[in-house]
């Protein structure tokens, strides 16, 4: 019973659109109809400057992060439970039910995720965010390389199969949401990062 309330409030938590607020509450419009159209803070960034866009970075980071130490602090929830837990938030902002199951691409909520359940893995891929990011300046691209990059070391350093196994559908999830990225990359429409 404890478990299935944890999952509905980590679904709810996940599914608040940080952006969506923050662009109609602060820049008065509508982050859906503008840029790439993604309620991310990527594209809150690009449309409403560097502060808001930090601001939807770290609220969607924290929908990772809340349900996750609500869940080990509170509860003692088996591996099992935790993960769900985690893909319960991380559902809710791809898919939240404010805004008709269309959200955002999960990567900031992953990070919140990964930082709670594998810091020494969010590390890892941060430096390949970073790498790819100075190499080829599409944040779509660094973002896709550092979620396909954190299965492994999720495994490396926990040594769990329901971390390693909530990684990869994360990842899946990930790559579906960025298909239109995807699509952008490979015919040379994909907007560049601007500093
Ligand atoms: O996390 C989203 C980012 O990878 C791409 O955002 O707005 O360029 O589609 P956007």
């Amino acid at each position: 019973m404890t478990l299935y309330l944890l999952l509905i409030l980590a679904y709810f938590i996940g599914a608040i659109p940080t952006g969506v607020i923050l662009t109609r509450l602060i820049g008065n419009h509508d982050i859906r109809n503008t840029g790439s159209g993604n309620i991310g803070a990527t594209n809150v960034y690009r449309i409403a400057g560097r502060k808001l866009g930090i601001v939807t970075l770290f609220g969607d980071c924290l929908k990772g992060v809340v349900p996750l130490l609500i869940a080990q602090h509170g509860f003692h929830l088996s591996e099992q439970g935790i993960a769900l837990v985690a893909l319960a938030a991380f559902i809710g902002h791809c898919y939240p039910v404010y805004l008709g199951f269309k959200g955002g691409k999960g990567v900031a909520t992953a990070l919140g995720i990964f930082l709670v359940l594998s810091p020494l893995s969010v590390l890892c891929v941060l430096l390949i965010f970073i790498l790819a990011l100075s190499i080829w300046r599409y944040i779509s691209l660094a973002s896709l390389s550092a979620a396909a990059a954190i299965p492994l070391p999720v495994l490396f350093f926990e040594r769990s199969y329901p971390l390693f196994v909530t990684a990869l559908i994360i990842v899946a999830i990930v790559i579906w949401r960025h298909r239109a990225n995807i699509e952008r990359l490979r015919n040379g429409t994909e907007s560049k990062f601007k500093v």
